[in-house]
């Protein structure tokens, strides 16, 4: 007798990056430099409170949240990482049947998010040239679809969207389906062309952006995201969130991380500089690389994907092969980077 769906037998599980110990782990798109001064210390110290619940609402983060942003507190809802804000959105818009679309490939977690809220997915292929093809989306979208989620820059393959491309999609989609812009990676974008959404987008009453403090703000190990949107989807939203799933040395944290923006500027600006060698030597070596956005770049090698993971993970790096697709590589240090493209050049 099957005591679970026996439709999550099909189901693909989510498949981290792969920590090797000894090993360089350029997996999990993951910033290198350890956490941001005074996060430690704010842990500590909320360590002394772990007898006691978190506060349900994450009141302070999302007044902090919203004093930078310069958006109301109602707007914000604050979580468990974002990849669980995505979930809680597709929660609070999906019944059974109702369908999701987004790009493919894209971030892995979007299927097996949508098929277990019971959302059909609707996977519409990146272009050629590895990013979203909009105009695509926008026809693929139904009176069943209640979600669009836009990934910028797109997780795996670092590719952007532009200003007017976007614009001209949410104009396409119009106001009756909610479109989620995923930009975990915003603080890696530098792109002047490349909108942040909240500022550009954030005012339509169907545009949820999501956000994440798991990357440049060093708390991937914590679990801290948010999404703002506009109040009554925001309100709804808060109402499907586990209760207290943002804990006490979360919240902490992420109040000490957003009191030091300059410095993870400072280190994402590295991460930036080390994405550009990183490219550079790979398209010197004869790789197809898309221009990446983000923290991480993407070697498009089809079947090869596998064997070029077993190949850097023998040399004591661990890379995020997709089989039959490609391979993510995350940007590290310096040292890192080098001793992954020394094992990238024999492995080609
Ligand atoms: C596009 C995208 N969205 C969301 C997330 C989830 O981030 P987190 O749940 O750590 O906040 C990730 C993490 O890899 C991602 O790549």
């Amino acid at each position: 007798m099957n005591l679970t769906r026996a439709d999550l037998a099909a189901l693909p599980s989510y498949v981290p990056g792969r920590t090797v110990p000894g090993s360089i782990k350029l997996a999990s798109n993951e910033v290198p430099y350890g956490p941001l001064p005074g996060v430690v210390e704010a842990i500590v110290e909320a360590a002394q409170g772990v007898h006691r619940y978190p506060d349900l609402g994450v009141v302070a983060l999302r007044e902090k949240l919203a004093g930078r942003l310069g958006v109301a507190v109602d707007r914000i809802a604050a979580g468990c990482g974002s990849v669980a804000m995505t979930e809680h959105i597709m929660r609070a818009t999906c019944l059974p049947g109702d369908e999701v679309v987004y790009s493919w490939r894209s971030f892995e977690a979007y299927p097996i998010i949508a098929a277990t809220t019971g959302a059909t997915s609707v996977r519409v292929p990146n272009t050629a040239a590895h990013g979203h093809d909009l105009p695509a989306m926008a026809a693929a979208v139904t009176s069943r679809t209640k979600l669009v989620i836009v990934c910028n820059p797109n997780n795996p393959t670092g590719t952007p969207l532009r200003r007017a491309e976007l614009r001209d999609f949410l104009d396409a989609v119009g106001p009756d389906v909610v479109v989620v812009l995923d930009e975990a990676y915003r603080e890696f974008v530098t792109d002047t062309e490349v909108p942040d959404g909240l500022v550009e987008f954030g005012d339509r009453p169907n545009v949820v952006v999501l956000r994440t403090l798991s990357k440049a703000w060093g708390l991937a190990g914590l679990r801290a995201g948010y999404l703002v949107a506009q109040p009554e989807v925001a309100e709804a939203v808060r109402k499907v969130i586990t209760p207290f799933s943002t804990n006490i040395a979360a919240q902490a944290a992420a109040l000490a991380a957003l009191d030091q923006e300059e410095e993870m500027a400072r280190r994402a600006a590295l991460v930036v500089a080390e994405r550009s060698r990183v490219r550079d030597a790979l398209l010197k070596l004869g790789q197809d690389v898309p221009e990446s956005q983000a923290n991480f770049v993407w070697l498009p090698l089809g079947d090869g994907a596998t064997a070029f993971a077993q190949a850097c993970e023998q040399a004591g790096v661990i890379v995020r092969p997709f089989a039959g697709d490609g391979v993510r590589v995350t940007i590290g240090t310096p040292e890192e980077n080098d001793t992954f493209l020394n094992a990238a050049e024999k492995a080609f």
